[in-house]
């Protein structure tokens, strides 16, 4: 009895207030699992409020109605590949929250072409301009549709997830690493004006390999996982964790970080082998 408790605060996070009176919009929560649900939690937590949303599609399957409920928040659907309904979430985001926004994230991905398994070298182009369009424009038409609102308070942050495969060869992240690749480079480059312009933070947070519906999507995920949390000194980084760092990327402590693709991965893009994983390789 007295173990569990100990293990239920263990597990609690802390909460700082780090948000209290600050308003965004979280894309991309799909169950509870997702990196975005953590974060709609995390940032609940923290004192933010915030607009849910996700693809019209996404909707029907009706959990992120139960994170509304627990975290005070609205849920707006909108494809991120469709310019009308982002320009419609970011006008209601404003009109239901009072005023601009403080921060967004971007916690979208999917490849049609690993969806159907299509190898790399054998692309359906179709699969891979919608893949594109959801995974990496979708990123520039969310900046584009604030920008062009003013919908962003200065000092403002926008963070998107993106994955290591947009540096180094992983191949069965398939499409996905060049879509990763793109939406690291639009952070930049539209980081450049968002802080020129309005003082914005524009950023990437590059995750370790996590247990969600979209990481799961990819083939031999499992090995995948194990094989980077033994060579990660610290270990892969959780949902959770991500969120946290989110959080604190969202918050006034890190006002002139901008343009960074932030490794969040317990050391794994650093680390070229570790103990553990020569260990597997040694001779007997
Ligand atoms: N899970 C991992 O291993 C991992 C690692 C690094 C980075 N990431 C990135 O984290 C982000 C979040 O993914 P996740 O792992 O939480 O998985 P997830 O499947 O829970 O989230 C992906 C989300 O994208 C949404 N989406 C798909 N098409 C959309 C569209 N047209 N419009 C709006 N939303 C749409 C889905 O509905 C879903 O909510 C993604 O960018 C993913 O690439 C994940």
């Amino acid at each position: 009895m007295l173990q569990e408790k100990l293990t239920i605060l263990k597990n609690k996070t802390m909460s700082y207030n780090l948000l209290k009176g600050k308003k965004g919009i979280i894309f991309g929560a799909l169950d509870e699992n997702s990196i975005a649900w953590k974060t709609a939690e995390r940032v609940h937590e923290e004192g933010g409020e915030f607009i849910l949303t996700n693809a019209p599609i996404a909707m029907r399957m009706g959990q992120i109605n139960q994170l509304a409920e627990k975290t005070g928040s609205l849920v707006i659907p909108a494809d991120a590949t469709s310019i009308e309904d982002l320009t419609n979430l970011v006008n209601e985001a404003m009109e239901n929250l009072g005023g601009k926004l403080d921060f967004v994230l971007h916690s979208i991905g999917m490849s049609v072409n690993v969806r159907k398994g299509r190898h790399y070298t054998d692309q359906n182009y179709d699969f891979t301009e919608k893949g594109w369009d959801v995974s990496a424009l979708s990123f520039h038409k969310v900046c584009q549709a604030l920008y062009q609102k003013d919908a962003m308070n200065e000092w403002g942050s926008i963070v998107a997830l993106t994955y290591m495969a947009a540096q180094r060869v992983f191949p069965d992240y398939n499409d996905m690493a060049d879509n990763k690749a793109y939406l690291e480079s639009i952070a930049r480059s539209f980081g450049y004006f968002f802080g020129k312009e309005k003082k914005v933070r524009v950023n990437t947070i590059s995750q370790s390999p996590t247990p969600t519906t979209a990481g799961q999507g990819v083939k031999g995920f499992d090995g995948f996982i194990n094989y980077a949390d033994k060579m990660s000194p610290l270990g892969n980084a959780t949902a959770l964790e991500c969120a946290n760092y989110t959080i604190s990327l969202f918050s006034d402590l890190t006002r002139k970080v901008t343009l960074q693709n932030l490794f969040h991965d317990g050391g794994f893009s650093n680390t070229g082998v570790s103990n553990e994983v020569m260990q597997a390789f040694a001779k007997e």
